[in-house]
């Protein structure tokens, strides 16, 4: 063998096997070996070639070495994983996941049982002036929900507050488009509430409008019979009871029936048998023509839902705080739906 052969050989030498690779030691780097050989030759030279040759295989012989380092640390580092120091057979760390808030899967829930039957989806802003929130609706100027007690008004700006409900939503709507309307407008409301159990400042409505030529009460009733179905079972019942909303005449609110003691009685439906989910109504004609529509012409029906209550309602919770508060522990039992 001549020396760039034996260059070219430790060049392309490559192994993963600490066998081979003390072979390999052995052949270029032992007093033994190939190397050394040529070292031994050194004494019978010229001081001159001798100068020359063994310059060669000293360069021979460093990347030799360098080689066989460079293999000993890659065959080192690939055995580590079959020593005790990593355990292929412990479990993964399982990442923890998000899922959806509760609110936000029973919004879209909500919202696709209406798109089924033609409803499109508006949104409308938080901050609202007193005349989509209130006067277009029909609020007289000295109605209690416009009390500082309810409503959170911007301080410089009387005109302005955080909307108390979405019902200011149908107004916009009505202001924009012409019948025929078919909207469900979701949003987070504010009211100026203690927080407790039962209530809060911040939670989530949504607001149905339906408005088009002969629209009855009928129309209605089957709308919400049809939704609360959808909802919560085929074998729910609904009843409507008279009430009063301003932007609504007639005016009426929805139970369904409880479904934990079937219409029973039960300490969920205070043992009446009904839950209460909704205010609905037929729009009132002077909400009409605030909005620049003919109530000759035109009629119409609007509800409005607290999705809070509709979640407590389907998942049997109680307290309206929690879905609030962020506890991964509560958030988490959702996480699957
Ligand atoms: N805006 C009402 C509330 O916040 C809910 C409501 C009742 C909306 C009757 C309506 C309706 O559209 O017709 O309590």
């Amino acid at each position: 063998m001549n020396l760039e052969e034996i260059r070219q050989e430790i060049e392309e030498f490559i192994t993963d096997s600490a066998e081979e690779l003390e072979q390999f030691r052995q052949k270029y780097l032992s007093k033994k070996g190939t190397l050394s050989q040529f070292f031994d030759q050194l004494r019978t030279l010229t001081a001159d070639d001798r100068k020359e040759f063994g310059q060669k295989i000293n360069t021979l012989k460093n990347n030799a070495l360098q080689k066989f380092e460079q293999l000993k640390t890659e065959i080192e580092n690939r055995c580590v994983g079959q020593t005790s120091d990593i355990d292929l057979t412990a479990p993964a760390n399982v990442a923890q996941m998000g899922a959806r808030h509760p609110v936000s899967v029973v919004k879209k829930q909500i919202c696709d049982v209406f798109a089924k039957i033609g409803f499109t989806i508006a949104q409308g802003p938080e901050i609202e002036d007193d005349w989509h929130n209130f006067e277009a609706l029909n609020f007289a100027p000295d109605h209690p929900a416009r009390d500082m007690q309810d409503t959170f008004f911007i301080d410089t700006e009387p005109d302005i507050a955080l909307r108390t409900h979405t019902s200011s939503i149908q107004v916009r709507i009505m202001e924009q488009n012409q019948p025929p309307i078919r909207v469900v407008c979701p949003g987070r409301v504010f009211r100026n509430e203690t927080i407790t159990a039962r209530s809060h400042c911040i939670f989530h409505q949504i607001e149905g409008l339906y408005i088009d030529k002969n629209v009855s009460f009928a129309d209605m009733k089957q709308t919400l019979l049809y939704f609360a179905q959808q909802m919560f079972g085929s074998h729910i019942r609904i009843r409507l009871r008279p009430s009063y909303f301003p932007f609504t005449e007639p005016s009426a609110e929805m139970d369904i029936s409880c479904d934990i003691c079937k219409g029973e009685g039960c300490v969920l439906c205070k043992k009446s048998g009904w839950v209460e989910i909704l205010g609905c109504g037929m729009v009132d004609p002077n909400v009409l023509s605030n909005c620049g529509i003919d109530p000759n012409i035109y009629s119409g029906f609007a509800f409005g839902m607290g999705i809070e209550r509709i979640t407590q309602q389907l998942y049997k919770t109680k307290d309206i705080r929690l879905f609030f508060e962020n506890d991964v522990r509560f958030l988490q039992q959702f996480a699957a739906i």
